[in-house]
């Protein structure tokens, strides 16, 4: 079984930031969402990865995974020329694949169960590919899967307008080599993409067998601002131990679960977790609020913030509430003046904001 990890894309819906960084090499809980798929991969005894990349953000996503060799895995980089769709990616990288079952995942999802059993799964039953689907409350935003008693997928269904099902298709998926015949068969869409939900039907309508799982943990899939901030909740909820590495003065609180890097400095500050704070970054005279995750070197001064990702090297300066922000490296946000009582902020890199 390989791996496929899809990191190419636009990323459109996260502009301005994915002017300058990648979707998947944004941060959550201070980790580019991308690592945390790669160890998911390697958890479930994966070796070999083909990770599709852009050429606008290649160099970057490769610099952010190396050899692979932290997680123990082999990486391949495959140029994706044009970002013309998920069954196009898997078609781009069909030399790297050949004819091994795989698992595809796209790099800026998460989900918040192990993919062993589901593989196990996908092995024995014998299909030609297996979905994950997640049930939600609001089907007409998601490709939908009609399922038959046994769970086997009957039809899929692109944003249906009227209830027909509401299991969405989660973007993690097992196939077998009959994926690369359909894909071969089926012509782009209306919006110019080679759309994996018609290769799968074009599956289905061949006689192919497809199973599904569906999931009972959580799933993210990190497209927007919010979903970065959701992502970023549930991940310091989960995984964030108490670890206070950096220097905290006698006029400091530290509460409840906060992982505080080496360098770190929190002077008049009070940090409530779950949170994180990067090496090197200065807090002074000022609340972090739950659920905030701020990169290395940074600078919050005069400030309350919560609900929020920094990345590293932002200066706040003097901003009464920043919540529900994500802010992009070295950027600057600062109140000159009088500042509105409460500021939710979407900010590119190296942008200026003064209130
Ligand atoms: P999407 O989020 O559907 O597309 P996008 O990244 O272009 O974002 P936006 O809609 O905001 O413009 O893509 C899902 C994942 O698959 C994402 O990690 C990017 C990746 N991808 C590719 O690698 N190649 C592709 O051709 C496409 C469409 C997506």
């Amino acid at each position: 079984m390989k791996g496929l990890v899809l990191s190419g894309g636009r990323g459109t819906r996260l502009r301005p930031l994915t002017h300058t960084i990648a979707k998947q090499l944004v941060p959550v809980a201070n980790r580019p969402i991308i690592h945390y798929v790669l160890e998911q991969l390697a958890h479930a005894g994966l070796e070999e990865v083909g990770i599709v990349i852009s050429p606008e953000t290649g160099t970057a996503v490769r610099a952010a995974l190396e050899d692979g060799s932290q997680w123990g895995l082999r990486l391949t980089f495959i140029v994706q020329a044009e970002p013309l769709g998920l069954a196009h990616a898997v078609k781009t990288a069909r030399p790297f694949l050949g004819d091994d079952p795989f698992t595809m995942y796209l790099g800026d999802n998460l989900l918040g169960m192990r993919l062993t059993e589901v593989l196990a799964r996908f092995r024995t039953e014998g299909s030609d590919a297996l979905v994950l689907l997640k049930r939600v409350p609001n089907p007409q935003q998601f490709g939908v899967a009609v399922l038959d008693e046994a769970g086997v997928l009957q039809r899929l269904v692109e944003k249906p307008a009227e209830f027909i099902s509401d299991l969405a298709l989660v973007g993690i998926y097992v196939f077998g080599p009959a994926i690369h015949g359909a894909i071969d068969r089926i012509r782009p869409s209306w919006r110019g993409e080679l759309e994996i939900t018609d290769a799968l039907e074009e599956l289905l309508r061949a006689g192919g067998k497809v199973t599904s799982s569906i999931l009972e943990g959580w799933w993210l899939d990190t497209g927007k601002k919010d979903d970065i901030l959701e992502a970023n909740t549930v991940v310091l909820d989960e995984l964030t131990t108490r670890d206070i590495r950096g220097s905290v003065d006698a006029a400091s609180r530290v509460v409840g679960r906060v992982r505080l890097e080496e360098g770190a400095t929190v002077e008049r500050s009070t940090i409530r977790g779950p949170a994180v704070v990067g090496r090197g970054t200065q807090v002074s005279d000022a609340f972090i609020g739950p659920h905030t995750s701020i990169g290395d070197g940074c600078r919050i001064e005069r400030t309350t913030v919560q609900h929020a990702v920094i990345l590293p090297g932002a200066v706040i300066v003097g901003i009464e509430r920043l919540e529900d922000s994500l802010i992009g490296k070295r950027a600057l946000v600062v109140a000159d003046g009088q500042a509105p009582r409460a500021l939710r902020l979407l900010v590119g890199d190296d942008a200026e904001v003064r209130t």
